[in-house]
């Protein structure tokens, strides 16, 4: 089966055709695209949900023309179209979503809402060797989200932990905008954090001592703030020190935090994924320290990490497979929780 997937959520204009097994599910990416709006964006120091939603319109018609063209396929080759549903920003799920009912209306396909975080928990499985066997744990970390997910099958989700403020991403793009860095802050704080040393600065680990598998973010990202402060100027090594420093507290409380997840719920797969999920700092030292506990580690690629409409196609190829059902009625749905 033919699946077009297609991805508005936030400021990345993505679509996709996978070609799954109708009972397994599992198969292949035909062809790709994304367009970012992170230039758009950036002036203005994060995103801005009105521009969100032109730019997308401006970019789909093109991108789906584009992707039927190079995997080779008419209308009648494509079996369901899936489509980001939420969560994410109203106007832009708006976009994708209409898009996606004029496409399936006119074509007669019928139309699958995914959950974009579903789609982030899967996307491990178009990596090479695809999703370890159930039951594994899953640290899902993107700008909006910071969770740890038990996956016991496809659909059966439970959360076991979560941030109570901001998010592990949000963390890293607030930051670095106190370092005057540009949006979005995860990949700038990334490369400055290869040149820079960790332990010049101190930075607190929130929660880490605390018997629970919660995260929170928004201390360290006032700590930070002080730290800014009170250093006065920064030259390029101060501030690739202080960038080394924020990525190895966040990634040490993601990391321990995540081999706890498994202790206690006595599983031995640790799987990551989301847009943090493409950090190298956060991929090496999560592989490592499952290795030293004997679990094994499964690192989405880094292109799955970040949003992408591949994993939104994949995702409904898996539940269709499983035939987990969507809903009849259904809705964009800004706000709303992991289907369980
Ligand atoms: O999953 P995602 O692409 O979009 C959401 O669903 O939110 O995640 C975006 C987040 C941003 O906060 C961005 O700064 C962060 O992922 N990110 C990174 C890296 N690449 C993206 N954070 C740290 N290191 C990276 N290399
Ligand atoms: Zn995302």
């Amino acid at each position: 089966m033919r699946i077009l997937g297609i991805e508005t959520s936030c400021d990345e204009t993505a679509v996709a055709i996978f070609e799954g097994d109708r009972a397994s599910g599992k198969g292949r990416v035909l062809s790709e695209r994304i367009a970012s709006q992170i230039e758009t964006h950036a002036r203005f120091g994060g995103v801005v949900p009105e521009v969100a939603s032109r730019e997308h319109l401006i970019a789909l018609p093109m991108m789906v023309e584009g992707v039927m063209k190079e995997a080779d396929c008419g209308w009648s080759d494509i079996d369901h179209i899936a489509v980001t549903s939420g969560p994410g920003l109203m106007g832009a799920l708006l976009v994708g979503v209409s898009y996606a009912r004029a496409l399936g209306c006119v074509n007669n396909i019928p139309v699958i809402p995914v959950h974009h975080m579903e789609g982030h928990l899967l996307a491990p499985g178009l990596s090479e060797g695809g999703l370890p066997d159930f039951s594994f744990i899953t640290l899902l970390v993107s700008g909006g989200h910071t969770m740890l997910v038990r996956v016991d099958a496809i659909g059966e989700y439970r959360v076991i932990g979560q941030t109570i403020d901001d998010a592990a991403g949000e963390c890293f793009d607030k930051s670095a905008r106190l370092l005057g860095l540009s949006y979005p802050g995860g990949p700038e704080i990334s490369k400055l954090a290869e040149h820079g040393d960790a332990k010049r600065f101190k930075l607190p680990r929130p929660l880490l001592n605390q018997d629970n598998l919660n995260f929170s973010f928004s201390g360290l990202k006032t700590a930070v703030m002080y730290a800014v402060k009170n250093h006065g100027k920064f030259d390029e090594q101060a501030k690739a020190d202080m960038a080394a420093a924020i990525e190895t507290a966040i990634c040490d409380v993601l990391v321990k935090k995540s081999i706890r997840a498994c202790r206690q719920e006595s599983v031995n797969r640790l799987v990551i994924a989301g847009g943090v999920a493409a950090n190298q700092g956060l991929r090496s030292m999560l592989a490592k320290a499952a290795s030293d506990n004997g679990m094994e580690s499964f690192l989405s690629h880094p292109k799955y990490c970040t949003d992408n409409a591949a994993m939104i196609a994949y995702a409904a190829s898996l539940q269709l497979s499983s035939k987990v059902s969507s809903p009849m009625n259904w809705d964009v749905q800004p706000r709303c929780n992991l289907p369980s």
